[in-house]
């Protein structure tokens, strides 16, 4: 039997997956909340395979304490910036992740959050619940619509292609993006390739779905902010430290640009007292981009097969090349 830890309680089809394989001793943190550090490395120690989350970070100390038996990491999310890449390559360790089955429930919230931010939607809500609306007003509550807009994204991976394909059928007249270099796949889109400073000064909407590495860490901070129109939304599904949140704090308040919604951020749960959420013009989710019950069920199952794979030595159906 291979030990194996599965550092939260994860949707069943993953689970019935693994009890089925019959072949691994399994401990499970059992919970909906994150596993505390000392309990993650006292659960690792001695696995052949660990079953996490975005929201555990698997550094060298972890690695130490799962010891020489550790064949591989799968990971219940397409993102890895909370894995330690280089160790645990240099350990040859597999990793399994989920790319794919996330990206059209990604895609989705992020246009969701995308209109909610610019027709100001929670704003909306609020003031039919506390009396604020008082009559049909022509000025108010008005917002940036998309039809004949510029849209620029900035890291036009899977998801960033599946925002586009989204948004392109509200009347976009421009699809800008940007990244390491152009991507066959924009002509799909009508994507433009140009460099960050034309996406930033020429885009009404730049949606970030890149991912996070030491490239983007902190990309979006207060000189990218004052190169965007003072009209322009802001919308992040990436990942909390791509953004400057004190420098997009500044951006919002001081109007050098109109809004922006968040579904990540630095740290999650962002503290409820945080200046962000004092402003009527920041939409935040709690980092549901990929929250619908059939795709957690499909990720489940992908982590669930990818671990098996790495345990057995096989194909993963998602191995992460390293
Ligand atoms: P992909 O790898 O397909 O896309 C990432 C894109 O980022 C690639 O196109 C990559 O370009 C680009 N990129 C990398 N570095 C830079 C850079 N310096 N500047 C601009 N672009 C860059 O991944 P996915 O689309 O599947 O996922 C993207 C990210 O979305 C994940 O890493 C994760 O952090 C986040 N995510 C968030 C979710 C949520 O719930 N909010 C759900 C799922 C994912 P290149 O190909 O040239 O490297
Ligand atoms: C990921 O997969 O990286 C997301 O952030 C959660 O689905």
């Amino acid at each position: 039997m291979m030990k194996v830890f599965v550092t939260r309680r994860i949707p069943q089809e993953g689970m019935k997956i693994l009890q089925k394989a019959g072949m691994c001793n399994l401990s499970v943190w059992d919970s909906d909340e994150p596993v505390p550090r000392a309990e993650l490395l006292k659960g690792v120690a001695g696995a052949h395979g660990i079953l996490c989350l975005l929201s555990d970070k698997i550094d060298t100390e972890v690695l130490d304490a799962a010891g020489p038996n550790l064949k591989v990491i799968s990971t219940l999310s397409v993102g890895f910036d909370h894995l330690a890449i280089d160790e645990i390559k240099k350990r040859g360790i597999r990793v399994g992740y989920t790319p794919d089955v996330l990206t059209d429930a990604t895609a989705e919230l992020t246009v969701a959050l995308l209109l909610a931010t610019a027709r100001r939607l929670p704003e909306g809500v609020e003031e039919v619940k506390n009396g604020g609306w008082s009559t049909w007003k022509p000025l108010w509550l008005c917002g940036y619509g998309l039809s004949g807009s510029t849209v620029g994204v900035i890291g036009l991976g899977r998801i960033g292609l599946a925002i586009a394909s989204r948004l392109k059928p509200f009347g976009v007249k421009r699809l800008l993006y940007t990244g390491r270099q152009p991507k066959p796949q924009a002509q799909e889109v009508d994507g433009e390739y140009v460099p960050l400073d034309t996406l930033l000064s020429e885009s009404d909407f730049v949606v970030v779905s890149c991912s996070l590495s030491p490239d983007t860490q902190g990309l979006c901070d207060k000189t990218f902010f004052s190169k965007m129109k003072k009209t322009s939304i802001f919308i992040n599904s990436s990942r909390g430290a791509v953004v400057n949140q004190d420098d997009l704090f500044e951006a919002l308040s001081s109007g050098q640009i109109a809004a922006a919604g968040l579904d990540v951020t630095t740290p999650e749960p962002l503290p409820t007292d945080h200046p962000l959420l004092t402003l009527k013009n920041c939409v935040v989710l709690p980092h549901i981009g990929s929250a619908t019950y059939s795709t957690r069920g499909v990720m489940s199952a992908l982590t669930a097969n990818n671990l098996l794979a790495g345990l057995t030595g096989s194909e993963m159906p998602s191995e992460l090349k390293l």
